[in-house]
């Protein structure tokens, strides 16, 4: 098919709503040999950006049939880039090319009919993430687009299917007012790499569960925590995000290893209920997820805190009839990881970011950004663009 016959535009959610739900059926995202999830959108193919300042979702069209879609956000985020710490970034997401029409040039045109649309809105950086091990989709944005890689951070997966776990009474857990949350994130993550600016938005969206924070008891003695900026010496922070009210995921296809762990747990927690077994849950039937984000720590016993906090959302999460897993994202040198409860069957370690400058006066503070090392950096990871 001739590059000429592609037909980019805005999507539709009238004409294009079951076409789009059909293509992500036919996707599988990364390669064979992996466990590959689907997301099921209930209905709504846009629903993954719609809580993004803003956001658009392109469809490419071949001969009236839909071959191609891609969705974007814009947001203002912390990007240290001297004198400014601040800058607009355009995240890319969800893209997908019909299997039947791949290697024909309708991802790149896709990619930079988005990259038009961030350059009409000021965008000083455009970013991605993708599975390290994806290579149509690493050739494709490195190889060919120009982009770099930047980051590598780590998607950490805790199933939920357990008794609760018990908290220490030694830890004291705190619901914060969504002012109290935006604060403390002001203050402590402010400078913390793509920090969002419209935190505020985030923490007061529907979705958002709420903002916790631990702390050993006894160490806040009166007043409101982080109150006149008084923070005991050593407390943790997150906030949760209920993604299962959006989408969907399910896997698709797994490895024999994990095929086989889940049957096997299933039966033994089935026949022996009383060996307090922890089995995985069915991961085949849709499924929702809570998604930990904004943790924050400070002080010589805030790896327990983490940990608490972490132990605490499960909890939450198991009283949640459909969620079936907790989620959370964290730099890929950021010690903070080994206090997150997670299986490494369903993890993965290395999550590859690449982003490219959009205006030539950026091109050298993106060098200065990706030679940075990432070691023990924090990356703040938005809800919005899971
Ligand atoms: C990744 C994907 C969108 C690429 O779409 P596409 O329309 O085939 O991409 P293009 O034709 O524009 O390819 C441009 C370049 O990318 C690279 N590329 C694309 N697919 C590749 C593959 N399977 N293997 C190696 N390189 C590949 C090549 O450099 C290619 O240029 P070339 O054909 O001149 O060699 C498509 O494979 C897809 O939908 N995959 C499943 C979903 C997915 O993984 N999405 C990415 C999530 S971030």
């Amino acid at each position: 098919m001739a590059f000429g016959e592609i037909k980019v535009r805005s999507y539709n959610g009238q004409i294009d709503r079951t076409r789009v739900e059909d293509l992500e059926r036919r996707c599988e995202v990364g390669p064979a040999e992996h466990v590959f999830l689907f997301t099921d959108t209930m209905g709504d193919p846009i629903c993954r950006i719609r809580n993004s300042p803003m956001y658009k979702m392109l469809v490419a069209e071949s001969n009236n049939e839909l071959v191609g879609v891609i969705q974007g956000s814009i947001k203002v985020a912390t990007v240290r880039k001297p004198p400014k710490d601040q800058a607009k970034v355009g995240y890319i997401l969800g893209l997908r090319v019909s299997p039947l029409h791949r290697r024909q040039g309708i991802g790149s045109t896709l990619v930079h009919h988005l990259e038009q649309w961030f350059i009409a809105n000021q965008v000083d950086y455009a970013y991605m993430a993708t599975e390290k091990n994806n290579q149509a989709s690493v050739k494709l944005f490195v190889d060919k687009l120009g982009y770099v890689n930047f980051r590598t951070p780590a998607i950490l997966v805790h199933p939920v299917n357990s008794p609760s776990f018990q908290i220490s009474y030694n830890i004291e857990i705190t619901k914060l007012k969504v002012e109290q949350a935006e604060f403390l994130y002001r203050k402590f993550m402010g400078s913390t790499e793509f920090f969002p600016n419209d935190i505020d938005k985030i923490l007061r969206n529907k979705l958002s569960l709420g903002t916790w924070v631990a702390y050993p008891r006894g160490e806040l003695s009166s007043g409101e925590f982080g109150s006149d900026g008084r923070v005991p010496n050593s407390w943790a922070m997150l906030s949760v995000w209920n993604s299962g009210e959006l989408f969907k995921l399910r896997i698709g296809k797994a490895p024999l290893t994990c095929l086989l762990y889940a049957k096997c747990s299933r039966l033994i927690h089935k026949a022996f209920p009383c060996l307090k077994m922890f089995s995985l849950p069915d991961f085949f039937h849709p499924f929702g997820f809570y998604f930990m984000y904004g943790l924050h720590r400070e002080g010589p016993f805030s790896g327990k805190l983490v940990w608490t906090l972490c132990k605490f959302v499960h909890n939450m999460a198991s009283n949640c009839k459909d969620c079936k897993v907790v989620v959370t994202e964290v730099g890929g040198g950021d010690a903070v990881k080994l206090h997150i409860p997670h299986w490494k069957l369903l993890s993965c370690p290395e999550d590859l970011w690449c982003i490219k400058a959009l205006k030539n006066s950026e091109r050298n503070s993106l060098y200065e950004l990706t030679r940075t090392p990432q070691a023990t950096r924090a990356l703040f990871v938005d809800p919005r663009e899971v």
